[in-house]
């Protein structure tokens, strides 16, 4: 999508939004018909589906089976060096052009192909490397405690940047032009075997400026060599109860095979690829419990993500 320049990376000031989600709008609108289908009609599928994994495909699909996930896809455009990216995006914010499906409409979970780019990610774990700790979990209001139990991984706080100015101006755009004021300071956060995030909510009750949504990208998903992949490290939603189309499943996105014991939905960590999903209810209360989610843990290899948090009202720092 094309988003416009940042006037000043290092302010999140509102910036002049871009006409470019009018194509997202238009898919929804499109999409009417198609989910009142498929709400009539998946249900029926999902279930047969669910027993009927590892048989023979429902829908007749001639499937391109490009989604391996993990790899990046170099054919649009050549990676960038790291110099040659920040120097673009100080100057302007490229277009952009993810593709979006949308997974579900209560709780919200809309899914996104190609959110950053291989040389944006590329870019974005060279950035993190000085800046990882142990990642907190948030307990209460305002006391950080590091529980490995709960959560095992290294986080690293981005600083002000060019492309991460951008990557920040794309994601209020996605979500309706909001001012960029509203983003918490984007995090890479990086899992090694065993590390795994137990379910857990992004907002939790009492939050005076509650986190409305969230972005999980994928960044890397690696093995012992360049050709393997990560095993794991899922982002599950057990409580997630709606039907889906077992083309979720041939696609590569979701995990149909292994639902980790805990049921819900499971989506793979396919490089490049994003879950968004508000954590309200449409009305704008409460926590909706169907985002309750998980990093499930990661079997082989190694993955790392970027969390995008948006809250209600402009963030403080400080806020917790
Ligand atoms: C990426 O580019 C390299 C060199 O240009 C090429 O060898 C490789 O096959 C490409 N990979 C993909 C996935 O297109
Ligand atoms: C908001 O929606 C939820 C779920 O439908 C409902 O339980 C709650 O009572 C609603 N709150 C208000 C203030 O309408």
């Amino acid at each position: 999508m094309a988003t416009s320049k940042p006037s000043n990376p290092k302010s999140k000031t509102q910036k002049q939004p871009a006409s470019a989600l009018a194509p997202i709008t238009l898919l929804g609108l499109a999409l009417i018909p198609l989910l009142t289908f498929s709400y009539l009609q998946p249900r029926v599928i999902s279930n047969q589906v669910k027993s009927l994994y590892g048989s023979q495909p429902i829908i007749a699909y001639t499937q391109n089976n490009n989604h391996h996930h993990g790899t990046l896809s170099n054919s649009t455009s050549p990676i960038q060096t790291n110099e040659q990216l920040a120097a673009e995006y100080s100057h302007s914010c490229p277009s952009h052009a993810p593709k979006t499906h949308i997974f579900s409409l209560d709780p919200l979970i809309i899914y996104v192909e190609n959110y950053l780019t291989p040389s944006e990610i590329s870019y974005l774990l060279s950035l993190a490397v000085p800046y990882y700790r142990p990642s907190p979990v948030s307990k209460g209001y305002t006391l950080e405690a590091y529980d490995t139990e709960i959560r095992s991984s290294m986080s690293a706080v981005l600083p002000d940047d060019p492309v991460v100015a951008c990557i920040e101006q794309r994601s209020v755009d996605f979500q309706g032009f909001m001012p960029c004021s509203r983003l918490e300071d984007i995090q890479v956060v990086k899992y090694a075997v065993g590390d795994h995030f137990r379910p857990h909510f992004d907002w939790f009750s009492g939050m005076a400026n509650p986190r409305i949504s969230t972005f999980f990208v994928y960044l890397a998903c690696d093995g012992a060599t360049e050709e393997e992949e990560c095993q794991g490290g899922a982002t599950q939603f057990p409580h997630f109860e709606g039907a889906f189309s077992k083309l979720w499943c041939d696609s590569g996105f979701v995990d149909c095979e292994d639902d980790s014991g805990v049921g819900g939905v499971a989506f793979k960590p396919v490089v490049g690829n994003a879950v968004f999903w508000s954590n309200l209810y449409a009305n704008g209360t409460a926590g909706h419990p169907g985002v309750w989610h998980a990093g499930m843990p990661v079997k082989r290899g190694r993955k790392v993500g970027l969390n995008i948090f948006t809250r209600r009202e402009t963030w403080v720092p400080e806020q917790k």
